[in-house]
């Protein structure tokens, strides 16, 4: 081949480009440029990989951008003159040397050692014309470094490599963030069949019913709040109980509350019966009673609790009916928990409709009873999961009765072996511990208004690409963490493959059509 002969474009396997100068603008580790082959589609955050003998060079996409010798204004200008004609923009980029581009910025530089890679930081930079591809799952590997577990989330933007994130990270739990409609829980539901597939338990507390026919798919169990399910009182802790009752009680009357809530707790742990609200209103009683409470403060506390215990569903006349449907038998105990985990690997809680309290209170207990199951060893470790996190752990006062028991998982999960999938659309509302403890970040597009709450949380993403986070695309985001677990943030497009059905789908209004149409006359 001679030297001016063009080379045939394809030959290359994955060659998308090569490094190039642009007059007046050296190359660095912010602006490395890369001219792209003519048939090549890049995107912005795209992954690239140059590589050279000795070095490999990944690569982040910044910027994109055309040039062409024939439309700079003088250029184009010239042509008028001269051809009587515009030059089209097919013209200006047939120019041969016009050429299409995209900058980059670089992540890391990797040396070969015997066969292996070592990552050395971005140290070194690619020289002029160093041949640039599309990444391979060998520069993935290098990137994540080794997976004891990878379970495949997706793809990385542009490529056929696959985005997996380790199982056995999901301890240190996960954070998924996004505006309505952006993917998270069909994202979930990805999840929730590999996880399956593996083998890990999960729980998964579901308040929109996203998940219930993909659970049905997968045989596992479906709890429906106040038809087969209830929470166990006396499984949450004190700070939980008293968390539910802060806003509505005097300080006299939930010392009260409290009294009878350890007699309560302590009596169901001894087995004298059974968790029913009923008997804590009993307890209650009592407490009021040796704390010689007027019979006026006692009244009201145990009105304002059953008013409590009735809003979440429980029946608490004291007619011997315990619970909604009217037996205890709906009221889940940790060894029917333990049981159902084991056999089904999946429970779902169905909660759609029931009002915070319940949901918090569903939240608290099942937690508590998994603590229990886990130091016993009853179950295996698994993943706990809700969506609407900013209605389980909102930020600020701290009256949610799931809040103590959530923050505790989230700080010393790892130890118990329960990893939390946390999702919201608000992270600005959610407890700041379950916005920055969790080692592993899937961020969908967020509304304009949530990106001071995500900034934090984006890893090295540069700040030129953050801009892009409201208008990110419908299933895709970036996968970001703790530089032990994500060294860089990576853009994703989740997988679409799924064999349950998501049940998040929002119901189509029923348009009639006829009369006057909008555009007709
Ligand atoms: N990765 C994906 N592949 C295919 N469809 C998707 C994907 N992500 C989201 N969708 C579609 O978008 C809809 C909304 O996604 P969803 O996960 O329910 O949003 P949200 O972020 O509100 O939980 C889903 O019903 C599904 O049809
Ligand atoms: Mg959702």
């Amino acid at each position: 081949m001679g030297f001016w002969e063009f080379p045939k474009r394809k030959t290359l396997g994955n060659l998308i480009g090569k490094v190039v100068n642009l007059p007046g603008k050296p190359i660095n580790t912010e602006n490395i440029i890369v001219a792209i082959e003519e048939d090549e589609e890049i995107s912005m955050h795209a992954l690239l990989v140059a590589k050279d003998d000795d070095y490999l060079y990944l690569l982040r996409v910044v910027d994109i951008f055309y040039y062409s010798p024939l439309a700079t204004p003088q250029d184009s200008k010239t042509a008028l003159v001269l051809f009587q004609k515009n030059v089209t923009p097919e013209e200006a980029m047939g120019h041969f040397q016009a050429f299409r581009a995209v900058r980059t910025e670089l992540l890391d530089v990797a040396i070969k050692e015997e066969e292996e890679f070592r990552l050395l930081g971005p140290k070194k930079i690619p020289k002029p014309l160093t041949p640039v591809y599309r990444p391979s799952s060998e520069s993935y590997k290098l990137l994540y470094g080794y997976q004891r577990n990878p379970v495949t989330v997706g793809k990385l933007i542009d490529s056929d490599v696959e985005a997996t994130i380790d199982v056995q990270n999901l301890s240190r739990h996960l954070l998924v963030i996004g505006t309505t409609g952006t993917g998270k829980s069909w994202f979930r539901g990805v999840l929730l069949e590999r996880l399956y597939d593996m083998g890990v338990p999960q729980l998964v507390f579901d308040p929109l019913r996203d998940y219930v026919v993909a659970v049905e798919d997968l045989g596992g169990v479906n709890l429906r709040y106040g038809r087969d399910y209830l929470p166990d009182l006396s499984t949450i802790t004190e700070g939980s109980f008293a968390n539910m009752l802060i806003d509505v009680l005097t300080p006299l009357q939930l010392s009260i509350a409290l009294k009878g809530f350890r007699k309560f707790k302590m009596a169901v742990i001894n087995g004298k019966h059974g968790p029913e609200p009923a008997k804590l209103l009993d307890y209650i009683e009592e407490a009021a009673e040796d704390m010689r409470a007027r019979d006026e403060t006692r009244g009201n506390v145990l009105g304002r609790i059953e008013v409590l215990l009735r809003e979440m569903g429980y029946d608490t006349e004291r007619r011997g009916i315990l619970a909604y449907s009217g037996s205890a038998e709906n009221i889940l105990t940790a060894e029917k928990l333990g049981k159902m985990l084991n056999d089904k690997l999946i429970v779902n809680i169905d909660l759609r409709g029931v009002g915070d309290l319940g949901l918090q209170t569903t939240v608290a207990s099942s937690l508590s009873q998994l603590r229990h199951l886990r130091e016993k060893d009853v179950v295996p470790p698994l993943i706990v999961s809700f969506d609407e996190a900013h209605r389980i752990a909102p930020r600020g006062k701290g009256s949610s009765p799931a809040l103590p028991i959530v923050k505790d998982t989230i700080r010393f999960g790892r130890h118990y072996g329960i990893g939390v999938i946390a999702i919201t659309q608000f992270p600005d509302s959610v407890d700041i511990e379950l916005i920055r403890l969790p080692t592993t970040r899937l961020i969908f597009a967020v509304d304009a208004d949530q990106i001071g709450a995500v900034s934090g949380l984006l890893g090295d993403l540069p700040e030129s690409l953050r801009r892009h986070l409201p208008k990110l695309e419908r299933g895709t985001a970036f996968l970001a963490g703790t530089v032990d677990v994500v060294r860089h943030t990576l853009y994703v497009r989740i997988s679409s493959e799924r064999r349950t059905k998501h049940g998040g789908e929002t119901p189509q209004f029923r348009v009639r059509y006829g009369g006057y149409r909008h555009g007709q006359a």
